[in-house]
């Protein structure tokens, strides 16, 4: 188990399709014990498997607050199969876009279909933070970023932040971080 790096933007890697994982085998498990690693040490309440490099359609999670036991949670090839027409608005950040957070529409209640680590398949209904973090990790998987989802004068500007700060080898141009628990992943 190790804690990987994570991608930051300007990262090209963060806009790649990742693949669909055909065997969930040694190295499946492997990836996930890194992921929990990097997210909880982040920390995150979701990681998507690209936000440490690999293209692979894998996502980790915990939403339990930190006075809770931990509930890990594994959704691998996971997939939106329906949406509630009902929209709800969350403010969201980003272990790709540290330290910037702003508010983004989805709907509110979304229904994935994903495999376990045994390769067992689930269905499940998500609203609240689960369906926000689906969502947003689901994006991640198809290289798409909560930054998207925003205006694009807003974009623009994070975008031309993260670049500025990229070229002078930091990747971290904003204000430090006063509630890591808002980075969703
Ligand atoms: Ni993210």
């Amino acid at each position: 188990m190790a804690i990987r790096d994570i991608l930051i933007i300007p990262d090209k890697r963060l806009r790649v399709k990742s693949e669909p994982v055909k065997a969930i085998d040694a190295e499946t498990r492997a990836l996930v014990d890194d992921m929990f690693a990097t997210m909880y040490a982040a920390p995150g309440i979701g990681l998507a498997a690209i936000q440490i490099g690999v293209a692979t359609r894998v996502v980790t999670m915990d939403l339990a607050a930190k006075e809770e036991s931990p509930e890990p949670k594994v959704f691998i090839n996971p997939e939106i199969i329906g949406a509630s027409a009902e929209k709800s608005v969350y403010e969201e950040g980003c272990l790709s876009i540290p330290e910037y957070y702003e508010e983004v529409e989805r709907p509110q209640a979304v229904k994935v279909k994903y495999l376990d680590l045994d390769g067992k398949e689930h269905e499940i209904e998500a609203d609240g933070l689960l369906a926000t973090c689906l969502q947003h990790e689901i994006d991640h998987l198809n290289g798409v970023l909560f930054i998207d989802h925003i205006s694009k004068l807003k974009r623009d500007m994070v975008m031309k932040k993260f670049k500025k700060a990229a070229k002078q080898g930091g990747g971290k141009p904003l204000a430090d971080d006063t509630e890591p628990s808002h980075h969703i992943g």
